[in-house]
């Protein structure tokens, strides 16, 4: 891919028709992982994530444990198919450098002292890649947490800001990573905390405030698409819930009941007879302990009583 000849059009709108402020389409799925105790596939314009969680569990070798916390290990990797040019499987350094900042961006939030000697594992894997994928993985990574029940401060929220052409622009596309003149990923917590910083170029001093409140409405932006999703993930549960209990419960005890009495009347019709029968049967057996005889021959009796009065009806 060759550089553009231009990154705006007359309008002032981007390569992809986005304004200076648009974050491209979001789209989360929560719970995809069926082995992840929480899980979040996402899609942020042609970025491609998937993010699973493992545990709490407890951290072998136990010589690694802390004793008062748990620790959170994270792992950020690109597929080989991920991107134009196959990237070699297996850790790289700049694989090691995301996983580290983007374990540091979620370490404010996480409650780890409830679990002391557990670990927490994060897996985020970019299935496709077209700038952002760090913050992609990130906010997928914190849908997956949620997910998992891990108990959190707030939800971490992540995007890029970047100038383009002596421009400031939010969540660069791939032409605006590869040929912009900076490239700023920020996450951030709800409540507006920054907990991942980094920057790839150079910008003034007041560009890097105009790009601080920029990327702060992208974080707002995509902390509202996070929330959506989760409230649709668990207000759907709570729904099915409340369908499965009323399917179940309320037609089938009406059934019980009804079933109950019309046993109860037939055995009461056969009972007597029965019951004579027994006792003397039993007087006869002289030789068989009691308890015996109160058991078994009993409970055929009643199921042959039943039988028979269905019939009988
Ligand atoms: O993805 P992110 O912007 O967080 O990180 P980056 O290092 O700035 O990479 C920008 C983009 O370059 C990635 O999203 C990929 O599309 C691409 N890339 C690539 O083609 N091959 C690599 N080995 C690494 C990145």
């Amino acid at each position: 891919m060759s550089k553009p000849e231009k990154f705006f059009d007359d309008e002032g709108l981007r390569l992809d028709g986005r304004r200076v402020d648009e974050i491209r389409p979001m789209k989360i799925e929560v719970g995809v992982l069926s082995r992840a105790d929480g899980s979040c596939y996402l899609e942020w314009g042609n970025n491609k994530v998937l993010a699973g969680v493992f545990g709490p569990r407890e951290l072998h070798p136990r010589r690694m444990q802390r004793p008062d916390t748990a620790i959170v290990r994270y792992r950020y990797s690109m597929a080989a198919f991920s991107v134009e040019d196959r990237i070699r499987p297996g850790p790289n350094r700049r694989a090691t450098e995301i996983s580290k900042v983007s374990r540091e961006a979620f370490e404010p939030v996480v409650l780890t002292h409830l679990y002391p000697g557990a670990v927490i594992d994060v897996f985020a894997e970019v299935l496709q890649a077209d700038a952002g994928t760090r913050t992609a993985a990130i906010n997928a990574a914190t849908i997956a947490l949620a997910d998992a029940g891990i108990p959190m401060k707030g939800l971490v929220s992540a995007c890029a800001v970047g100038k383009v052409d002596g421009k400031l622009v939010l969540d660069l596309g791939k032409d605006e990573d590869n040929y912009g003149d900076a490239d700023l990923p920020v996450a951030m917590t709800q409540d507006g905390d920054v907990t991942l910083i980094q920057m790839d170029g150079n910008l003034t001093q007041d560009e890097f405030k105009e790009a601080m409140e920029l990327v702060k409405v992208g974080c707002k932006q995509i902390l509202e698409i996070q929330r959506e999703a989760l409230k649709d993930k668990f207000s759907q549960f709570d729904n099915e819930e409340i369908e499965e209990e009323t399917v179940v419960e309320a037609p089938e005890s009406e059934v019980e009941v009804e079933e109950t009495i019309e046993a109860e009347v037939v055995m009461t019709e056969e009972a007597e007879s029965e019951i004579g029968d027994e006792v003397e049967e039993d007087d006869e057996n002289d030789d068989e302990p009691d308890e015996y005889t109160g058991d078994e021959p009993d409970e055929n009796t009643d199921d042959e009583d039943v039988e028979e009065g269905e019939t009988n009806e």
